[in-house]
């Protein structure tokens, strides 16, 4: 990895700073009446340089932190980290992070070059289990809490970042849509 000042972002650069955000609604399984949270979030993105792959594939990166926490006693409920990554010249964008409960998740979606320098932009990606846009997960995850499918849509302009994205779960013996959804401003 390499030229974190030079790097081309592309549409990442939007991206790059600290947002915060206290719209925050979250959907969740729990095993009797299934639980909305409003929560506030911070989330930071750096600029991480670009890297080779193969010598031929050039991707940017922008690696980012999200703190989720819950509005009603301020504790953090959700973390993740991951990198958003551009491929220039197949117009793909990528989103992969970890979520601490044993759980990887390589989103990938098509970014239109031609919208490169709009003054808001959206990135759509999605991952399904057992699909190269895909998860992965423990064992214990796998048995109990799967995670069978990730959708995301995200819309950045230079004040204001706003996303909604549904986890399909198979969990306490049903499908659950896990849905979450913010908007954010710069500070
Ligand atoms: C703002 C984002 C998110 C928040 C606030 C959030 C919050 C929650 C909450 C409150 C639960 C219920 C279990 C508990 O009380 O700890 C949960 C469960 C779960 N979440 Fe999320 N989540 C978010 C995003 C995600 C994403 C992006 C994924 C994966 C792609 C994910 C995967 C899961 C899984 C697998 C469970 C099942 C575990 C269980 O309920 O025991 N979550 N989440």
């Amino acid at each position: 990895m390499a030229n974190e000042k030079t790097a081309d972002y592309g549409p990442l650069e939007l991206l790059i700073g600290t947002w915060e955000g206290d719209k925050g609604i979250d959907f969740a399984p729990e095993p009797d009446e299934d639980a909305t949270s409003p929560y506030y979030e911070t989330i930071i993105f750096e600029r991480a340089g670009d890297v080779d792959n193969a010598d031929e594939q050039v991707l940017s990166i922008v690696r980012y932190h999200i703190s989720v926490r819950r509005k009603s006693n301020d504790e953090t409920f959700h973390d993740q980290v991951g990198y958003w990554l551009w491929d220039k010249e197949s117009q793909t964008i990528m989103n992969s992070f970890t979520i601490p409960r044993g759980l990887c998740v390589l989103a990938g979606g098509n970014f239109d070059i031609k919208k490169v320098n709009d003054p808001e932009i959206t990135f759509d990606v999605a991952a399904k289990l057992g699909k190269e846009w895909g998860l992965v997960q423990s064992p214990f995850m796998n048995e109990k809490a799967k995670t069978l499918e990730f959708f995301q849509k995200l819309t950045v302009s230079k004040e204001e970042l706003s996303y909604s994205q549904t986890t399909v779960l198979d969990i306490y013996g049903r499908d659950f849509d896990h849905t979450d959804e913010n908007t954010l401003k710069k500070v």
